[in-house]
């Protein structure tokens, strides 16, 4: 099976090493006007009039811009019910926290996903996958975190892993272990049980899946944290950790010390300790849609590609913080409150994301590449960060195949 792209402008993102560092994560590499020829599921040469056989199906880019599909990092996309009745009580001055610490918030999602089968999750989250490809995320990682007892966590993870099956893009699973603490349990008791009962259980069916829990006051501590992930790494799973949403609890440092692969949200952290992180090897993963359904509190994108950090932005796809599955949007808000260019955005989405996820073999256009591309509707790049709320994307390519055009 093979597919010709003709005369788009490629934002190959090809020519510097991966992962970018800070402001060379906007480097894209773009050629004016090229082709891009795919063999089945990779790009097996790019240039001008590539010479191709004879009846291979073409896509007439007209000088629109092609790109590598969004890679979404961070997603807690696997969810049952909603929480409109939160967001009502929200939007007449409850806060994200109040409503949690009266047993709402992610307990609410627990108790809909506990109550839910696995082919219901599964179901939930193939139509948000698909939701997702449409606007041109060609990977995305999904966390579990709903379940929060051995037999709920597992449920989830099996749910995405059979959702995965089913979409033509990528799906790496997470299993976010310490997301809240269960009222229900002592708080010691439930720690204990999901870091002696739980990972391993998780271990045995999905060696080496990331383990990721939230640091934030009413729900793991830091030392918490630390624990699990001590755990984590002894097992041979990877961590990463949301820190600092709210309240900045010394998890960055503690982070960085432990070797996490990444730290997610960073709207609360202190300029030292982002400066520490800018300076390490873990990634920082700034989630704008959150500030803006929240509270309007963004992380400090800017001072982190300044200070030469390695940076992602994702959507956190989730129903409470941020129900959003728009690569495209959380960009426009990235450059509007982040303080990115259009060109750093895109790096942001795409080759970083890429690497932090340890899949080297996509987020830039290059001979050998996994061939998940994008052609947006314009010719220049940064309508992608200046229009919003219109779908940018016309055609998307997954492994090689046209899933979506767009009229
Ligand atoms: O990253 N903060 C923790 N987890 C999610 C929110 C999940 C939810 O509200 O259901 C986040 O924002």
């Amino acid at each position: 099976m093979s597919l010709v792209v003709r005369d788009a402008r490629v934002l190959t993102l090809a020519r510097a090493p991966r992962p970018r560092r800070g402001a060379a994560v906007g480097e894209l590499s773009a050629l004016e006007i090229a082709d891009v020829f795919i063999t089945d599921d990779a790009v097996s040469a790019v240039g001008n009039s590539l010479p191709v056989p004879r009846g291979t199906p073409e896509v007439d880019a007209g000088g629109r811009v092609l790109m590598p599909g969004f890679v979404d990092c961070h997603t807690h996309a696997c969810w049952a019910g909603d929480r409109l009745d939160e967001w009502e009580m929200r939007l007449r001055g409850a806060t994200y926290q109040e409503i949690q610490a009266a047993g709402g918030g992610i307990m609410s999602t627990v108790r809909a996903v506990r109550a839910a089968s696995q082919d219901e999750l599964e179901e939930n989250l193939v139509r948000r996958l698909d939701a997702a490809l449409r606007s041109g995320t060609t990977t995305i990682e999904v966390k579990s975190g709903y379940g929060l007892s051995t037999a709920d966590e597992l449920k989830m993870l099996r749910a995405i892993r059979a959702a995965a099956e089913r979409w033509p893009g990528t799906v790496v699973p997470t299993a976010l272990l310490g997301h809240a603490l269960d009222p229900d349990v002592d708080p010691r008791v439930f720690v204990d049980r999901m870091i002696n009962e739980t990972l391993p259980a998780v271990h045995g069916e999905f060696p080496g899946i990331p383990v990721d829990a939230f640091c934030e006051s009413g729900a793991w501590s830091r030392d918490e944290c630390c624990r699990l992930f001590e755990r984590a790494h002894e097992l041979g799973h990877p961590v990463r950790v949301h820190a600092d949403q709210f309240t900045s609890l010394g998890m960055v440092p503690a982070a960085i010390h432990l070797g996490a692969r990444s730290v997610d949200h960073l709207e609360a952290t202190r300029s030292g300790e982002l400066a520490a992180l800018a300076a390490s090897n873990l990634f920082a993963v700034m989630l704008p849609c959150c500030g803006f359904h929240l509270d309007g509190r963004y992380a400090d994108a800017r001072g982190f590609v300044d200070r030469g950090g390695l940076l992602c932005i994702a959507t956190n796809c989730n129903p409470g913080s941020a129900p959003c599955s728009s690569m495209p949007m959380a960009i426009a808000l990235a450059v509007r409150h982040g303080r990115l260019t259009p060109e750093e955005a895109i790096g942001a989405a795409t080759i970083n994301p890429a690497t932090l996820l340890a899949l080297h073999d996509r987020g830039t256009i290059d001979r050998g590449q996994r061939a998940d591309l994008i052609l947006l509707r314009h010719t220049d790049e940064r309508m992608l960060a200046c229009e919003f709320g219109a779908g940018p994307v016309d055609v998307v390519i997954a492994g090689g195949r046209v899933t979506h055009t767009h009229p």
